[in-house]
């Protein structure tokens, strides 16, 4: 998954030839998963059409202080929507409004009441970019926390050949990439996560397991990734598969492998997430021929296995953050209580089995959130992606 999926773009167009660049940004941004809205001013539409911009952003344009039916638009509550605010192409006359704090059309509005990072990629002729005014309101503007993106060298509308140019749709896509990976919640930290069901050998061809997908730990390993954590993907049977370059699929089949996977890598964890589904018992021995058809019973004996969760509750150090599932059908939240004492983490997620559409194999799931302060938090059925966001939300 995109690190731009479902980021929220806010995007100013200004009065610059460089604006026929924005269109093919925009259907870059869409095809991340971003969500585009776009601002022009007067002079940004001699060079793009608000019905063009408009396709292509999935999204109505705006324009002036007035909507198409005579209205006072309050658009202001766009600076309060967008993750990000990018104005490019950003004219020499824009960036000297923005770092003065002119407010005569929508953009420079926005701009002033806008509580996301704002990013200013300026386009003009060399010796305009050179000019002290220019770079003392661009300077002006980073001292306040603006980004400004270096415009690149080469031949410019004019057909001077200087630095002035802004840099390419893909360029800029990237910027907006490395702004959200720079600023992801999760940066530098390493989150290790198992998921999906364990495989208990009975003989070479046969093995326990259970039903569950890793459909709830594969959302919570993407969330964590791409809000910038290196995951651990400790995973057992699965019914999904990630393709993130934060996570490190690691693939077990016991419960014995998962414990060893697992405690390869807690001590550098941040935090730990043990969202598989592992036998709690496993065949004492694992016939080593395939075990023939002959008596009309067949016994096998279990032992269990090492509660992985358990054991790192055991060593768990003040700075590191334990989360467990739980999976109850009866007495749910006592349970679920029960188990975030004995297995001293810091969280445990109740999974809700008596609602229609919640647990193994669904998209959805609904789940309860118990803190060691003996606080209960409940949710309501939602995707699984978006519980995932709620789970990481809270740790
Ligand atoms: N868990 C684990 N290792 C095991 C068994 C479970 O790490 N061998 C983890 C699960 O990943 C989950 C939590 O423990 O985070 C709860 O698992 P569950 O099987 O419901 O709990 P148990 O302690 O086995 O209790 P019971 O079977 O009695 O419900």
């Amino acid at each position: 998954m995109s690190i731009l999926q479902n980021k929220k773009v806010l995007i100013g167009i200004t009065g610059s030839i460089a604006a026929y660049k924005i269109p093919m940004l925009i259907r870059l941004l869409i095809k991340e998963g971003a969500e585009v809205k776009v601002i022009v001013t007067k002079g940004a539409e001699q060079f793009v059409t608000k019905e063009l911009l408009a396709v292509l952003s999935n999204n109505t344009v705006i324009t002036g202080f007035y909507s198409s039916d005579g209205l006072w638009d309050n658009h202001v509550h766009w600076g309060l929507w967008a993750d990000v605010f990018l104005i490019a192409p950003a004219s020499a006359n824009t960036i000297s409004k923005l770092a003065n704090g002119y407010c005569d059309n929508q953009l420079t509005a926005i701009y002033l009441s806008a509580r996301c990072p704002v990013l200013v990629s300026p386009a003009m002729d060399l010796d305009m970019f050179k000019h002290f005014a220019v770079q003392n309101n661009l300077r002006n503007l980073e001292n306040h926390g603006v980004q400004v993106i270096q415009p690149e060298s080469g031949p410019l509308a004019s057909g001077l050949v200087g630095e002035g140019r802004m840099p390419e749709p893909e360029t800029l896509l990237q910027v907006l990439s490395d702004f959200f990976e720079k600023n992801a919640a999760l940066k530098d930290k390493i989150v290790l996560i198992t998921s999906g069901a364990s495989m208990e050998a009975i003989d070479p061809v046969r093995y326990i397991t259970n039903h569950s997908t890793g459909k709830m730990g594969a959302a919570i390993a993407e969330t964590c990734a791409n809000l910038g954590a290196k995951v651990i993907y400790v995973h057992g049977l699965q019914a999904v598969k990630i393709q993130n370059k934060n996570v490190k699929n690691i693939a077990v089949e016991s419960a014995e492998d998962m414990y060893n996977a697992v405690h390869t890598y807690f001590e550098s964890s941040d935090i730990a997430i043990m969202a598989a589904a592992v036998a709690d018992y496993k065949p004492k021995d694992v016939a080593k021929e395939k075990i023939k058809k002959h008596a009309e019973d067949l016994q096998i004996d279990l032992v269990k296995t090492k509660d992985i969760l358990f054991s790192l509750g055991q060593i768990k150090k003040e700075n590191q953050i334990l989360v467990g599932f739980a999976l109850e059908t009866e007495n749910q939240l006592e349970n679920a209580k029960t188990k975030l004492i004995k297995k001293k983490a810091d969280l445990i997620v109740l999974n809700t089995t008596k609602v229609e559409g919640a647990g193994f194999g669904h998209d959805t799931n609904q789940i309860i959130i118990l803190d060691k302060n003996n606080n209960t938090y409940n949710f309501e059925l939602k995707s699984k992606l978006d519980v995932a966001k709620d789970i990481v939300q809270f740790i």
